[in-house]
């Protein structure tokens, strides 16, 4: 086969940033994915429906001319979210969900929530309005170990949402085991979980390879070799309940190569041919588009994309870095070569 199209995709998991750092990396996206789930992790944290309008009219500003892409936005979830601010952001028709980061889990979720218990009456009113909660899925506890912090979220806190709050429905964003993929089959209706590229196509040898490697550090971090098999066979099965989002989270180069560097890879200059790849590797490019481009919109109850887009067999090699306002972005696989290229409209 040298081409393979498909239904547009959409991105349900997706860091844009601001400013000259947006400008930069959003035409990847918007050249790819007719639509993607904007992350709210900026500084400030984007806690309003008013700041996610504003900042929603700054991506779309950004968007290269002639592009055809929707952004949709999802609200910084903290201690004290009122109901009422649910309410709004149902009422904006541009707000899909709220986004649990638990404080001090990842890039700047120190406004994020200390508790769950203080969520409650926010994930009640989410419910009752049919806003979707997406959960940045670890604990923070130093004594867990890193690698263990999905797993332990799993037990103390995701299992007490599904219980407490039975009408919400829950994205388990970014899962990363065998565990998180087994647990979100066998939960009740209403969960679902996104994949990354990475976690399809590294494990967490990855990470050190030879040295330190602070571009294959992301969080949750990568884990076992059997662990990724195990999400490349739920993301290339027949399970409705995982579908694509690419956590592509882009720092700046020197951010990361620090003494204390920051966590995120960046993928959206390559995300759907990284997962052409995984998904070629797994002999399941014929799930791809379920994947990518169907089981996500369903499950928002969003329209599945009528465009569609081509991918050919073509090598190429990934840049070792990308412009970024006034800093330099390294991409996933930078310097390698890729198997497939998307073909531009
Ligand atoms: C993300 C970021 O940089 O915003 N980083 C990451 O490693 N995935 C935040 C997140 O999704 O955890
Ligand atoms: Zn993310």
């Amino acid at each position: 086969m040298t081409t393979l199209a498909l239904r547009r995709p959409d991105d349900w998991h997706l860091h844009l940033r601001d400013g000259a750092h947006m400008a930069a990396v959003l035409p990847f996206t918007a050249a790819r994915f007719a639509r993607a789930l904007v992350m709210p992790n900026l500084k400030p944290p984007m806690t309003t429906t008013a700041a996610l309008g504003e900042y929603r009219a700054r991506i779309l500003a950004a968007l290269p001319e002639g592009a055809d892409f929707e952004p949709w936005m999802t609200l910084y979830l903290t201690d004290s979210t009122p109901p009422d601010e649910i309410r709004r952001a149902r009422d904006s028709g541009f707000v899909l969900g709220a986004k649990l980061y638990p404080a001090g889990a990842t890039t700047h979720s120190d406004a994020g929530v200390t508790s769950i218990e203080n969520t409650w009456p926010a994930l009640e009113a989410m419910a009752e309005h049919g806003l979707v909660l997406q959960v940045h899925g670890e604990v923070t506890e130093p004594e867990v170990d890193v690698f263990d912090r999905e797993t332990a979220f799993i037990d103390r806190v995701l299992t007490r949402i599904l219980e407490r709050v039975p009408g919400l429905k829950v994205v388990f964003e970014h899962i990363t085991t065998a565990a998180a993929a087994e647990f979100v089959r066998s939960a009740r209706g209403g969960l679902a979980a996104t994949i990354t590229p990475q976690h399809l196509l590294l494990n967490r040898n990855a990470i050190f390879e030879g040295g330190v490697r602070p571009h294959h550090y992301c969080l949750p971090l990568l884990k076992r070799e059997r662990d990724r098999e195990a999400l490349l066979a739920a993301a290339t099965g027949n399970d409705q309940r995982f579908f694509l989002g690419t956590d592509s989270a882009p720092h700046a180069r020197h951010t990361k190569e620090a003494p204390c560097g920051c966590a995120g890879i960046f993928s959206a200059h390559a995300a759907i041919e990284l997962y052409a790849e995984a998904f070629e590797q797994a002999g399941r490019l014929d799930r791809l588009e379920a994947f990518a481009s169907e089981r996500g919109a369903d499950y928002y109850g969003l329209p599945r994309n009528e465009q569609r887009i081509s991918l050919s067999r073509e090598r190429w090699t990934v840049p070792d870095h990308y412009p970024f306002g006034d800093d330099e972005l390294v991409p996933l696989r930078s310097g390698t070569s890729l198997a497939w290229r998307v073909v531009p409209a």
